[in-house]
């Protein structure tokens, strides 16, 4: 698919590698954001959500802002964010009553942050610094969570720097490995999640979940017009893998 059209340029990984540098270099990038009513702690090198809606379209979708709480999604029990960021969904989830609450990144000053905000906030969360499962232990939880980096780059590009981690995944690599793992770390009754949008290459997701024996029902979407120039049309999926 050309640069020139719609679906090319929506899923050009150059452009997301872009957004992740402006996002790093703004003179605007803040220190603190508001989300969800709350005032929040942004450490340098972590994913600003305050330049893509993706974060509080992730809230949206595990009902924890607004109304829309979708079934199952508002079950109780322990919850683990995978890729936290700065740690809004976990905190929130933490403070809707959610426990325990594990947050995990591969990005050590995520992780950082998300302490700082649940100790900011009076939550109790777990921060680890962790790819994917791996610093996780043995345990099981009943939702599972990543609202990924959907936007697939060349099986050998090289990350220039943490924050890219929030952007892009070389050949979809690390979306592999959770759509494997991720229904293996359940609690019994649980429910792994992925957040997904159309920036990302949504048949070749399917594609490598059926190759890994995984099916994929898609349980929420909204539409969200986003962008530099707030002209691209980006479709956020809510992903079940079973
Ligand atoms: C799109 S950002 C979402 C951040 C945050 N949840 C939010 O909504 O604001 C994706 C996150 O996944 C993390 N990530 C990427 N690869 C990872 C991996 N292999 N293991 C853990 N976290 C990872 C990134 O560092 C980043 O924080």
């Amino acid at each position: 698919m050309s640069e020139s059209d719609g679906q090319g340029r929506l899923q050009s990984f150059e452009r997301s590698l872009e957004r992740s540098r402006r996002s790093l270099r703004r003179s605007d990038r803040p220190k603190e954001f508001a989300l969800a009513g709350r005032d929040w702690d942004l450490v340098d090198e972590v994913f600003a959500p305050v330049y893509s809606p993706s974060t509080e379209v992730a809230l949206e979708f595990l009902g924890l802002v607004g109304n829309t709480g979708n079934a199952g999604r508002d079950q109780g029990g322990s919850f683990l964010e995978i890729g936290c960021g700065a740690g809004v969904a976990a905190v929130l989830a933490a403070l809707a009553g959610r426990s325990p609450v594990v947050a995990a990144d591969i990005n050590p000053r995520a992780v950082e942050n998300t302490t700082i905000n649940a100790d900011r906030h009076g939550a109790r969360v777990r921060a680890v610094h962790s790819d994917l499962f791996s610093g996780l232990g043995d345990e099981r939880f009943d939702t599972i969570f990543w609202s990924s980096n959907y936007v697939r780059a060349p099986q050998d590009y090289l990350y220039r720097s943490l924050h890219e981690y929030a952007y892009v995944d070389p050949g979809y690599r690390t979306h592999r490995r959770y759509l494997l793992q991720a229904p293996e770390r359940l609690a019994p009754g649980g429910v792994a999640l992925l957040h997904f949008s159309s920036r990302g290459d949504v048949a070749e997701l399917h594609r490598l979940a059926g190759a890994c024996g995984r099916e994929l029902r898609t349980v929420r979407s909204m539409t969200v017009l986003e962008g530099e120039y707030g002209n691209d049309l980006v479709e956020h999926l809510l992903l079940e893998i079973h």
